[in-house]
């Protein structure tokens, strides 16, 4: 049986973490971080794992329940079902953590041309089209592309205020009224949204439209394995069953308060020690599949949002976290890597290395081969993949630059739901270390509050004339 309820599959697919490039008897002692550095952490990750559990059981860090909220996936699979019937199109509209994780999936898990391949073949799930910008010339191709009367929006906002979603929201909701009639509007939008926000659950509530709940306590970049993620999942025809019994799985394995035994938090103290002993301020995500490019993405604003602060938890002024950066292999070969073998000492690089991709394709031998060619035949791409990885990793250690790997068995719900869950934990884990709440933005309002004020949002007058005061001076370094 192959099935996440069978213990031999599950073992089979059960991710690694390799960190052996981290180390000194690797990198050398100078780079390489020693086993008595990460020993010294293990007290206070103990004391973090308390925290932790501390704040799980008092519901404040809702993400940790996503992966066992049976109740949610049933509604959210009954949604698809009756969605999939009545539309082509499914257009999510949404941004940061409305967006990334629903992207990660479908990238990771679908068809890598899935909008290319007919419907029977992509199993009758509809083309899936993710606006999760404003830029209005994206934003009129995909209207102009989609056949409206058989196009489903999702709309996805925790606060039902972001400024970006909510614009997007008024166009087609008015598109819709005068295209197809007041009357049809409920029929082509599910809106998911926070329990308490605002406008547009008082909007979808008094018109009937479908309504998915976001839980108070799950932070946005959080909650992928909420409605957020889990119906644009539904939709595109990932099983949702198998992506969170693979986010339990991980949870299991990540909720010991070992250090050296749990690999999220061994990945976040190196991390950690990386960052401020080693000076390697850079945190590159690399993964070895096309399909796993945007988990790395959705990876970097959870890194960006919840470690980039300015204080500690008692208001210390720290300014930490590492820079995520995001790179493919093997494509980046022939852009980054020159920079990383021989730039500063500042990147702590981290391989997503897929070991089964479930199709070979194989180099062919020519009768006559071409001289300097001929080695390659009889090979095939998946071993080209891999041994680039493997070459890429040795000239890493070799030029003593910190490298490590998450191994993924193969690509499917159950170990991308793994993967997503670990990194979620590695990134509370290592918050825990800096000292720092990993579940705020406060940065992120600053530049809000100028939108407001240069869009005249009543109540930010003052921000829109230290913008006008701000455009008249620059104009003098302007050429
Ligand atoms: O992680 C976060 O909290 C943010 O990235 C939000 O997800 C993003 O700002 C979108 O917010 P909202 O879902 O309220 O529209």
């Amino acid at each position: 049986m192959e099935s996440w309820r069978d213990h031999q599959w599950v073992n089979k697919m059960t991710m690694r973490l390799d960190f052996s490039n981290m180390m000194s008897d690797f990198v050398g002692e100078n780079r390489g971080i020693t086993r008595g550095e990460i020993d010294e952490l293990v007290p206070r990750a103990l004391e973090i794992a308390g925290n932790i559990e501390a704040k799980r059981e008092a519901g404040e860090w809702g993400f940790y329940q996503l992966p066992y909220d049976m109740e949610t996936a049933d509604k959210v699979l009954q949604m698809a079902s009756l969605l999939k019937g009545k539309c082509d199109d499914f257009v999510i509209l949404g941004i940061g953590g409305s967006a990334l994780g629903g992207v990660a999936l479908f990238h990771a898990l679908c068809h890598p041309l899935h909008n290319l391949v007919s419907k029977s073949d992509r199993g009758g799930a509809p083309r899936i089209f993710f606006l999760d910008n404003v830029d209005p010339a994206t934003f009129s191709s995909v209207l102009d592309l989609i056949n409206l009367e058989r196009t489903v929006f999702n709309i996805i906002t925790k606060s039902g205020s972001t400024i970006e979603t909510v614009s997007q929201f008024l166009i087609i909701h008015q598109m819709i009224t005068e295209i197809l009639g007041k009357d049809s509007v409920r029929e082509h939008l599910v809106i998911t949204t926070g329990v308490k926000s605002g406008q547009l659950r008082a909007l979808a509530e008094e018109g009937g439209y479908p309504l998915l709940s976001i839980p108070e306590n799950v932070a946005g970049r959080f909650s992928v394995l909420s409605p957020v993620g889990l119906l644009p999942a539904a939709m595109s025809g990932i099983d949702i069953l198998e992506l969170l019994a693979g986010a339990r799985y991980m949870d299991e394995r990540c909720r010991t308060n070992q250090l050296w035994q749990n690999p999220a938090y061994l990945s976040g103290a190196l991390h950690y020690l990386a960052d401020l002993r080693k000076g390697l301020n850079v945190a590159v995500m690399m993964p070895y599949s096309n399909a796993l490019i945007q988990v790395a993405y959705w990876f970097r604003q959870l890194w960006a949002e919840s470690l980039g602060k300015a204080e500690t938890t008692s208001g210390e002024l720290v300014n930490v976290g590492q820079t995520p950066v995001v790179a493919l292999g093997v494509t980046d070969q022939h852009s980054q890597l020159q920079l990383y073998l021989e730039g500063p000492f500042n990147k702590l690089i981290t391989f997503l290395l897929v070991e089964n991709f479930g199709e070979t394709v194989p180099i062919p031998i020519q009768p006559e081969q071409v001289e300097g060619l001929s080695y390659l035949a009889g090979h095939n791409l998946e071993e080209l993949m891999k041994v680039e990885a493997q070459a890429t990793q040795l000239a890493l250690v070799k030029a003593g630059r910190s490298n490590m790997s998450l191994i993924i068995p193969e690509v499917n719900p159950f170990t991308i739901g793994q993967l997503l869950f670990l990194l979620e934990v590695q990134t509370i884990f290592t918050g825990g270390l800096y000292d720092i709440n990993p579940m705020n933005q406060p940065g992120v309002e600053a530049s809000k509050h100028y939108i407001y004020g240069i869009m005249a949002r009543n109540g930010f007058e003052n921000r829109a004339r230290e913008a006008e005061e701000w455009q008249t001076r620059k104009g003098r370094y302007v050429i």
